[in-house]
């Protein structure tokens, strides 16, 4: 009954790596580690390779005893897949085709998926729930609807039992400070916060101030990874209790502002984070938060750590690895 963790070595997938492990699950990790590092994985048994390395992935099921996949391998800017569309076609979409391929002839017969509230792109209302229409706005968001498409014909064809989980904007890291995020290359709030706030940056830019909203910046709905790791394990669970397919949000239903993610940086460093207000980015829009009630109905999942604690372990986190 061991768990095979693809992308385990990333930012996600390894706190979940993490949690699966304290909950006495059997776990091994397959990563290619090319964006990503072994050390996050705290000794977790680590396959390197590639997902669609099929005779790989069904060599690993096989000799680790593997019947649950969860799925984060991927590559995940938007901005670099307009660049590089080929890129995100073959590892995303294509690499999820040969791995379940292998995964299948291994036997495995369940698989966790990482999607992304990027599927929905501009959503028309918000909460944003899961009868949301889906309209990527970029090449990886598209690339996360097709796999959830893919993954969900191989539920038709062949009896995978899957769940797809669409996080809204992850942040924070673990709460003990063992592991957290790499913010090399990031285009992400957070970790560009933590860089202005630790002085490993210039000012953070602040994409417009002139939104429909309270303070005129833009409002996202942050959750925390260890509150996103403790989603997987519940989606695991339903699977494994032999329940049915499913599709949902994670998020915690509340929108923060770029501003109030400044202000709550400011409350755990002490001090101020430099910033400047430019031009909006281009395609961003005002207000995205989830309406995660289906999550908790079906998964018995919530949410349980605000905008702070996000804020906190974050800058814990980076303090200490700049
Ligand atoms: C958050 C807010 C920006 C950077 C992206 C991906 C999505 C998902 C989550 C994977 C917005 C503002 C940001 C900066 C800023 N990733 N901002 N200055 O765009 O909501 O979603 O990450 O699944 O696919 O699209 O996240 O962190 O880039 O932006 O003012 O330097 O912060 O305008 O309001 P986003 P983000």
């Amino acid at each position: 009954m061991a768990v095979l963790v693809t992308g385990g070595a990333g930012y996600i997938g390894a706190h979940t790596v993490k949690l699966l492990r304290s909950l006495g699950h059997d776990v091994v990790a397959f990563d290619s580690l090319e964006r990503s590092h072994r050390d996050s994985l705290l000794g977790a048994p680590l396959v390197v390779g590639d997902i669609s390395n099929e005779n790989l992935v069904e060599k690993t099921c096989r000799e680790h005893g593997v019947t649950d996949i969860v799925h984060f391998a991927a590559y995940k800017s938007a901005g670099e897949s307009m660049l590089r569309p080929g890129m995100y076609w073959g590892n995303n979409v294509q690499g999820t085709v040969h791995l379940v391929e292998g995964a299948l002839r291994a036997g495995v017969t369940r698989l966790v998926f990482s999607s992304s509230a990027a599927v929905y792109g501009n959503p028309e209302r918000v909460p944003v729930d899961e009868a949301a229409a889906i309209r990527p706005e970029n090449v990886y968001a598209e690339t996360k609807a097709v796999m959830e498409r893919v993954i969900s014909w191989y539920g038709t064809t062949h009896g995978l039992r899957w769940a797809s989980l669409r996080y809204f904007n992850a942040a924070g890291s673990a709460d003990d400070g063992s592991i957290g995020e790499d913010w090399t290359i990031t285009t992400n709030l957070v970790p560009l916060v933590m860089k202005a706030a630790l002085g490993a940056s210039g000012p953070v830019l602040v994409f417009g101030n002139d939104y429909p909203t309270p303070d005129g910046t833009g409002v996202r709905d942050y959750i925390h990874v260890e509150d996103l790791a403790a989603a997987h394990v519940a989606a695991l669970d339903h699977l494994r209790a032999g329940k049915g397919d499913i599709t949902v949000n994670l998020g915690t239903g509340r929108g923060s502002s770029v501003l109030e993610v400044l202000a709550a940086t400011e409350r755990a460093s002490g001090k101020p984070v430099p910033h400047e207000i430019v031009a909006r980015r281009p395609g961003d829009p005002a207000v995205v938060f989830a309406d995660s009630s289906l999550a908790e109905r079906l998964l018995g999942w919530k949410a349980t750590r605000g905008l702070d604690e996000i804020i906190a372990s974050a800058y814990a986190w980076h303090s200490k690895n700049t």
